[in-house]
């Protein structure tokens, strides 16, 4: 074979080549995302992750901000249907509700991709869910807590998430199957925090004073780390200490519950990734370059950190990622 045909076979594979990579681009799409808020650390961490992520891939990403209510969201969906977005994101509030406007978006040949939250309604009416195992964040906390008082009687107060919303539901129904074993760990009391920081607090107070000013309760678990951290101030303000007098357990490793468990104040947290964007941006760039399916759960790590796991350390790893 002579250079020249040599050359011009290399040149045509790497035509192919750059012409499969460009394929899997997502350059000049435009991409909606129905964002729930910002009520927490964790919450931030991801919008600023999307629209880093959306930035380098070269997304024209539409963001809107649904202040908790899943009525904008279902307003945002529509308004992303009418101008024709070729895909949207949607990390939904509650639950349920949502049949209409996802086959809306079906209609109009529109893939969705949901972010950290389930949806009951049939999966054929989304492209994939990249989210955690929910329940076994739960289980993970629970059976942690269990390990913690080795036989102990221990009643435990809950802070639940949003009322309705899939990592509520989910991480209660996990709590409780990794208590299930141990008849010495009893939930005594179960409200909703609302995944924030003020009510968490608020919702301590209560039960504090409820349970004998906290001396009745042997640990707190809460849904998400900012309901923790608000917890931790009430318990606090009530003159007990935080991780000794009553322990402290919740979900996201966002960087403030790192600096809690360094000072002693929490004692364990499941990580959430916020890099939820990641892998829905490739499932999306597969799909719209050859229709190529992704799996219908993308579900991402559950790793466990006590004091054990340089909370100092990974305090610093994550300072800087928007939370
Ligand atoms: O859906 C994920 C949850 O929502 C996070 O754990 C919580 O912090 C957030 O608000």
């Amino acid at each position: 074979m002579s250079i020249i045909t040599k050359l011009a076979l290399a040149a045509g594979l790497a035509i192919a080549l750059s012409t499969a990579a460009f394929a899997q681009d997502l350059t000049g799409k435009v991409i909606g995302f129905s964002q729930i808020g910002s009520e927490s650390g964790w919450r931030a961490a991801e919008t600023s992750v999307t629209k880093h992520e959306a930035e380098a891939r070269g997304v024209d990403l539409k963001f809107a901000d649904a202040q908790q209510k899943q009525e904008n969201q279902i307003k945002a969906l529509r308004g992303f249907i009418a101008q024709g977005v070729d895909a949207i994101l949607i990390a939904p509030v509650v639950a349920t509700g949502w049949e209409d406007v996802l086959k809306e978006a079906q209609e109009a040949e529109i893939p969705v991709v949901l972010l950290d939250r389930g949806v009951d309604a049939p999966e054929d009416l989304y492209l994939t869910s990249v989210a955690s195992d929910q329940v076994l964040e739960g289980r993970t906390a629970g059976e942690w807590l269990v390990n913690q008082v080795a036989g102990k009687d221990c009643n435990v107060v809950e802070l639940q998430g949003t009322v309705g919303s899939s990592p509520a539901i989910n991480r209660k129904q996990g709590f409780e199957e990794g208590i299930a074993s141990a008849a010495n760990v009893k939930i005594t009391q179960s409200q909703t925090g609302d995944f924030t920081r003020s009510k968490g607090k608020e919702v301590m107070e209560a039960f504090l004073k409820s349970s004998n000013g906290g001396a009745d309760i042997c640990a707190v678990y809460a849904h998400n780390d900012d309901m923790a951290v608000g917890a931790i101030q009430a318990i606090k303000d009530a003159g007990l200490k935080p991780g000794t007098d009553i322990l402290v357990v919740s979900i996201d490793a966002v960087p403030d519950i790192f600096t809690a468990i360094a000072a002693g104040e929490a004692n364990a947290t499941v990580e959430l990734t916020p890099n939820m964007a990641g892998p829905a941006f490739d499932a999306l760039a597969a799909y719209l370059a050859d229709g190529t399916e992704p799996e219908k759960f993308i579900i991402t790590e559950s790793k466990l950190y006590t004091a054990e796991n340089d909370p100092a350390g990974e305090y610093e790893r994550r300072k800087g990622l928007g939370y």
